[in-house]
């Protein structure tokens, strides 16, 4: 009999329910598998904030913990805009992170060059760019105590502990291991003692990495230097908040947003699946947004969690196929595009899984 896999789904707010949509049609096209797949539905941020009065309940971290993997949509929205951080949709996303110790994302900036043109940079400083963000996803400033707020003031505390930043920096020295065997670490070191403490944890793991070329770049230069040649870059590894807005950036050199996947790892390479885009309430309900980036998210929890790269390679030729063949979601469209729908481009997409 073949094994029973768990995937627990949440939609959230905004695209979110779009997208997942999308995802499990593509899931649930995925042939000849040597599993069973178990899909369970629940609610996570603003949606779950409606109904349970709290962004992420113990009954959905209960099934969260006893899921094999978990594709999630995206949170957040006007509607709950005013509440404070510790009650805000995001906080949801934020508890499941981290008490399910999703420590490691990884989010890959692949640039396709069926939509080359809808970059806003020129075509020969992002064709074939294949790079990897390494996000450190469950510490620093998002979670670091103290933090309060009040009229006159109000703060943060960016804190990570020498084993937090050497349990990702080892994920970043196997990933480059992997790949081209190139390293940049990313802090602001010339002014941040937290990011003095990364540096010299990243040279002290670079010792046990000798092949790996390991650079270190702060944080404002790197920014300029991913729009500036971005295909300098292989790996790139950074704290959590420095990491989030170098995805965006190089979510922007594929193109678009709504292409980029992501996973975050635990220990155990049980992992949350989520597109990097966030809930795009001023598009949501409209059937025009891109469900590219959370399908291939499937393909990276295919590859990750359940140790199937190909099925990974599948679904991204997949999407390829359907590229080239001129179909495009609003976001991605050129001259000659073939605009379709969220749901006509998870058709085509399953399609070609199946
Ligand atoms: C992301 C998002 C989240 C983050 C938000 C929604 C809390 O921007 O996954 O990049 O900041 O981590
Ligand atoms: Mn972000």
């Amino acid at each position: 009999m073949k094994p029973t896999k768990k995937i627990l789904i949440l939609p959230g707010d905004g695209v979110g329910p779009e997208v997942c949509e999308e995802a499990v049609k593509v899931l649930k096209s995925l042939s000849n598998l040597n599993f069973n797949l178990e899909l369970d539905f629940d609610l996570i941020g603003g949606a779950s904030i409606d109904k349970y009065k709290s962004p992420l309940t113990s009954e959905v971290i209960k099934k969260a913990n006893s899921s094999d993997s978990i594709i999630l949509g995206a949170v957040g929205g006007k509607k709950w805009d005013d509440l404070s951080p510790s009650e805000k949709p995001e906080k949801g996303l934020l508890d499941l992170r981290s008490k399910l110790n999703f420590f490691a994302n990884l989010r890959p900036a692949i640039s396709f060059k069926e939509i080359i043109h809808s970059s806003s940079l020129k075509e020969e400083k992002i064709k074939d760019l294949d790079l990897l963000i390494v996000r450190e996803l469950t510490s620093g400033i998002y979670f670091g105590e103290p933090r309060e707020k009040n009229n006159k003031f109000a703060f943060n505390t960016m804190i990570y502990k020498s084993s937090e930043i050497e349990r990702i920096v080892e994920v970043a020295f196997k990933s480059a291991m992997e790949r081209s065997k190139k390293l940049c670490s990313v802090d602001k070191a010339n002014v941040l003692e937290v990011s003095q403490l990364w540096r010299e944890v990243v040279d002290k793991k670079s010792i046990l990495y000798p092949e790996v070329d390991v650079e270190h770049m702060l944080v404002d230069n790197a920014a300029m230097q991913l729009v500036r040649d971005p295909k300098q870059f292989d790996v790139i590894v950074s704290s959590n908040l420095f990491g989030d807005i170098l995805s965006d950036i190089s979510a922007m050199l594929t193109g678009s947003i709504g292409m980029l996947p992501s996973a975050s790892l635990n220990e155990n390479l049980k992992g949350l699946y989520e597109p990097v885009h966030g809930s795009a309430p001023d598009i949501a309900g409209q059937g025009i947004v891109n469900p590219i980036a959370t399908i291939l998210s499937v393909g990276m929890l295919m590859k990750y969690s359940f140790g199937e790269p190909l099925i990974s390679e599948k679904i991204h030729s997949a999407v390829k196929k359907v590229l080239s063949e001129g179909f495009a979601t609003k976001d991605i469209a050129q001259k000659n595009s073939i605009i379709v729908s969220t749901s006509e481009m998870g058709d085509k997409i399953a399609n070609y899984v199946s």
